[in-house]
């Protein structure tokens, strides 16, 4: 069985540089969950799925053509053979997919390709149920959070780098928190600190003191390579 880093928090905690950083330390494969759902939240905008029916979603679910690869590190994505790109990092797919997170049949269908991905090997996963839905059992779980503010700023920051919006700081953390407290609340597998899980708050810590604190708490046999 392959090693699995679970990796759990609201948006904007940091938890994908420090997945990937501690994924590229381990030579462990870098899996972004949250990707999977913004990927079936833009085939639903694209096709004119109804993001305010459970039914539409539901019924779509199945449909939209994922293929998963190891690639350079990740498990890469593509729908229908291309790459999403930053096509799922607008506001408008942020807008929409907190609705369609919640929905029990993504949520099945996305949490079975996560479970198949440990035939690609040991993988540091990161999204808001690894730890107490898809993968409870791992030894090495985590809790990544920070201030609405400082989550916020990041999010703002990385927007504006990337040139996929330039929002103020303000909306970033209106929509950063309005999609929390759906992904907080919502009925099926919520986000929340999972029982034995170590909780990390990144507020005022930088990302390698980030990366080091989840090293120093992995099983040893994982580290001592
Ligand atoms: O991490 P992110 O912002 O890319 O996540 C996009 C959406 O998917 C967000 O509403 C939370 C949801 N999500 C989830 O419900 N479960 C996961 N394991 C990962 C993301």
């Amino acid at each position: 069985m392959a090693n699995v880093i679970a990796i759990d928090g609201p948006s904007g905690a940091g938890k994908s540089s420090v997945s990937r950083i501690v994924g590229q330390r381990l030579g462990y494969l870098h899996v972004d969950s949250g990707a999977l759902y913004r990927i079936i939240t833009w085939q639903c905008l694209e096709n004119g799925v109804n993001t305010d029916s459970p039914e539409e979603i539901g019924a779509f679910a199945e449909k939209v053509d994922i293929e998963c690869r190891p690639e350079n590190g990740a498990i890469a994505y593509y729908v229908g053979g291309e790459a999403p790109g930053n096509r799922i990092r607008t506001p408008e797919i942020n807008a929409h997919a907190s609705k369609v997170a919640r929905e029990k049949p993504v949520r099945d269908r996305i949490t079975a390709i996560l479970r198949g991905m440990t035939r690609y090997g040991n993988l540091v996963i990161e999204g808001r149920d690894i730890t107490t839905a898809v993968f409870p059992d791992s030894p090495a779980r985590f809790y990544l959070t920070a201030s609405a503010e400082a989550r916020a700023r990041r999010r703002q920051k990385e927007e504006v780098e990337k040139g996929i919006a330039n929002q103020s700081a303000e909306a970033v953390k209106a929509s950063l928190l309005a999609r929390d407290a759906i992904d907080s609340t919502r009925k099926y597998a919520p986000l929340k600190k999972a029982d034995g899980a170590i909780e990390i708050d990144s507020s005022d810590l930088t990302l390698d003191e980030v990366v080091e604190t989840v090293m120093r708490a992995l099983p040893k046999e994982w580290t001592a390579a």
